[in-house]
């Protein structure tokens, strides 16, 4: 067990990133005490990707380095969350155990020179992976300056070697039991796949056409419990030595193949890595989104954003510039959602190597620049925050999620390509963040009746056990909207025989799907209330619910589009199609109010994000962000955490943490 919290020894909430200091030398070295000091930085990420330098030959260590960069930030007043370094590999190792080098599906294997290129079922990588996280863990375990063990890095890599088929084997007789049971889940009746021997099974490995959906399936499954273990193994190495919470650091929504319920449990504290894919107010709603996940993952648990960066946007095949002022609002936007403190990849920006061009918190400019003046800002606005870790937010509506329904909405076959999972969770979300309102999300089968309202946008997968959880979440007074495509297959990807969605879900909504009819990529379908639906529509009836819209035209003229069934004392609304944004934010409004559900700060104009963080003892810190084009004048003066003084306009792109008295 750990001792104490993370905040507890930072005597506040967290402000820094990963320092690569392997990078540099001493002039830099002391530079970097200098600036860190200026910044208010307070805890580093090292050893990320320092194996080669830990371990120069197999089983020789070497720490001495690493002693003085620990023992030099000790002295700065700077903690440190030491990572294992089993992200990468060095060439040593891959060269002495080629086998437990990446394999691709279409047997390609890869060979170092990047990193994350090794194999999770690769018994060389996983021993050799233990070894130094153990080393590690018993030179520095109770190193003054030690805050936080940082498992390897966001666990991505998926291999399809022979390692792998042979604990795939192992894990699909752990699952199904019998090769009969594990022919009748992958449907092998069809397409002459029906397995005679274990021998036969393989991974999901480059084929002709579709792969079979049942295996594609439990090749997700499978990978998530191997990184599940392979992260256990090296906690468990490092606990074995050292009383100091261990994280490994998550990377959503959907880069890494993990059931990350399944992982969060095992971790210390959630910590999460966060890159927006879109500038502006596209990347504001996208923090929040990450946030909001990463608090759920904890159960509500304050989390740490362990990388952001100062001024990263992938916008596809380019990495766009952030905003002047972006720093301090996604960090702000951070903390407003729970997390103690935000992190950055990475301290000073490479001169040389692969992430030259990535951004940094001390710039190639130097420390005379936007960049590392607004750093500044930001670790001052970060240590002035100290009061309230450990305090939690509430949310009172929930978005599902389920691991299993992404991976069904990934498998060959399927009538369209259109159903993107974290896509339809982002809107949703995009959605509900525009009204004002706090969002959890939750597993459905989670107990959900302390959210009046609760949202399944993309729920194709649906188990019995979901299924029946949700009905009685209605039956007992819950408002659900259920939207397009959902419950179409059992947790073995069957097909729901009789209508759909699952018979206890139908139910609860008083509809029975009967046909779903694809849209083509630009086509849009009117609906009654004048509101456009893209990308997917059903033909479904009626069986107690009342229609709200209908279709317009085509075959579905006259029916169902939009439905509402009151169900024992809630109500189950089903969208069948995806709703144009002003028609979804229409819906959702409306949602809300027969919920009950206001904005978290009622009164304040679009574009204005509310929050609040509340301790166990009553005390209540509200962050405002305007994200608007309008100074906001606040119903009453209060004052403002990162000003210390009193506040009663926030300016444009303003940002303010109001205690309540
Ligand atoms: C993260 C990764 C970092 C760095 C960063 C660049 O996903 O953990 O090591 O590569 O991306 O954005």
């Amino acid at each position: 067990m750990t001792s104490r919290s993370l905040t507890d020894r930072l005597g506040g909430l967290a402000f820094g990133g990963d320092y690569n200091p392997e990078q540099w030398d001493e002039p830099v070295w002391k530079e970097d005490d200098e600036l860190m000091r200026r910044a208010r930085v307070n805890l580093a990420t090292v050893g990320v990707f320092s194996w080669a330098l830990l371990e120069p030959e197999e089983g020789r260590y070497d720490f001495t380095w690493l002693d003085a960069h620990l023992d030099r930030l000790h002295a700065n007043g700077v903690a440190v969350d030491l990572a294992t370094p089993t992200a990468s590999p060095p060439p040593w190792f891959t060269l002495a155990h080629p086998d437990a080098l990446t394999v691709r599906p279409d047997g390609t294997r890869l060979v170092h020179g990047s990193r994350d290129t090794y194999c999770l079922t690769a018994p060389a990588y996983r021993n050799a992976a233990s070894r130094i996280a153990g080393a590690l863990a018993a030179r520095y375990g109770d190193h003054p300056a030690l805050a936080l063990w940082h498992v390897h890095n966001e666990y991505a890599t998926l291999c399809y070697c022979d390692h792998t088929a042979a604990a795939f084997r192992v894990w699909l007789r752990a699952r199904h039991g019998s090769l009969d049971v594990l022919n009748e889940a992958w449907g092998t009746a069809f397409w002459s796949q029906h397995y005679t021997s274990w021998e036969q099974v393989l991974p999901p490995r480059a084929t002709n056409w579709h792969h079979n959906p049942g295996q594609a399936l439990d090749f997700r499954r499978f990978w998530s419990d191997v990184v599940i273990a392979a992260y256990r193994e090296q906690r468990d190495a490092i606990r074995a030595h050292s009383d100091r919470p261990v994280t490994t650091n998550l990377m959503l929504p959907g880069y890494q193949n993990i059931d990350l319920w399944a992982l969060a449990r095992e971790l210390d504290v959630v910590s999460c890595d966060q890159y927006p894919s879109a500038p502006g107010l596209g990347a504001a709603a996208d923090v929040a989104f990450h946030a909001d996940r990463a608090r759920s993952l904890g159960g509500g648990r304050p989390w740490l954003l362990m990388e952001q960066g100062t001024s990263t946007v992938y916008d596809g095949d380019r990495v766009l510039a952030k905003d002047p002022g972006d720093i301090l609002r996604h960090t702000l936007g951070h903390i407003a959602r729970g997390s103690e403190g935000a992190l950055f990849f990475q301290w000073r920006q490479s001169r040389a190597g692969a992430e030259t061009w990535h951004s940094a918190m001390v710039p190639h400019a130097g420390p005379d620049s936007r960049i590392f003046r607004e750093v500044t800002q930001a670790g001052v606005a970060v240590a002035r925050l100290g009061e309230l870790a450990g305090s939690t937010l509430g949310a009172q509506v929930a978005v599902l999620h389920d691991p299993d329904a992404w991976w069904a909405l990934g498998v060959d076959g399927l009538p369209t390509t259109d159903l993107d999972y974290h896509a339809a969770l982002a809107r949703a979300h995009h959605t509900l963040w525009d009204a004002g309102v706090t969002v959890d999300f939750a597993h459905p089968a989670h107990e959900l009746s302390r959210y009046p309202l609760v949202v399944a946008p993309a729920l194709f997968l649906l188990s019995d056990a979901a299924a029946e959880n949700l009905r009685r979440y209605v039956s007992d007074g819950g408002t659900l909207l259920v939207q397009h495509a959902c419950g179409y297959v059992d947790d073995r990807l069957h097909a729901r025989l009789g209508g759909y969605p699952a018979a206890p879900l139908r139910e609860a909504l008083g509809i029975r799907v009967e046909e779903y009819r694809p849209l083509r990529r630009t086509e849009q379908i009117t609906l009654s209330d004048g509101t456009q639906g893209t990308a997917w529509s059903e033909s479904l009836r009626t069986e107690g619910a009342e229609t709200l819209a209908t279709y317009t035209h085509g075959m579905l003229a006259g029916s169902p589009a939009l439905t509402r069934h009151r169900f024992g004392t809630g109500q189950g609304w089903y969208l069948s199609t995806r709703l144009d944004d002003a028609g979804h934010g229409a819906l959702v409004a409306r949602l809300l109010a027969e919920a009950r559900v206001g904005p978290e700060m009622p009164g304040l104009p679009p574009g204005v994000e509310a929050t609040t963080r509340r301790a166990p003892d009553g005390r209540r810190w509200r962050f405002l962000i305007n994200h608007g084009t309008e100074p906001v004048s606040l119903p009453e003066s209060a004052h403002d955490l990162l000003t210390g003084g009193t506040v009663s306009e926030l300016p444009v792109g303003g940002c303010a943490v109001l205690r309540s008295a």
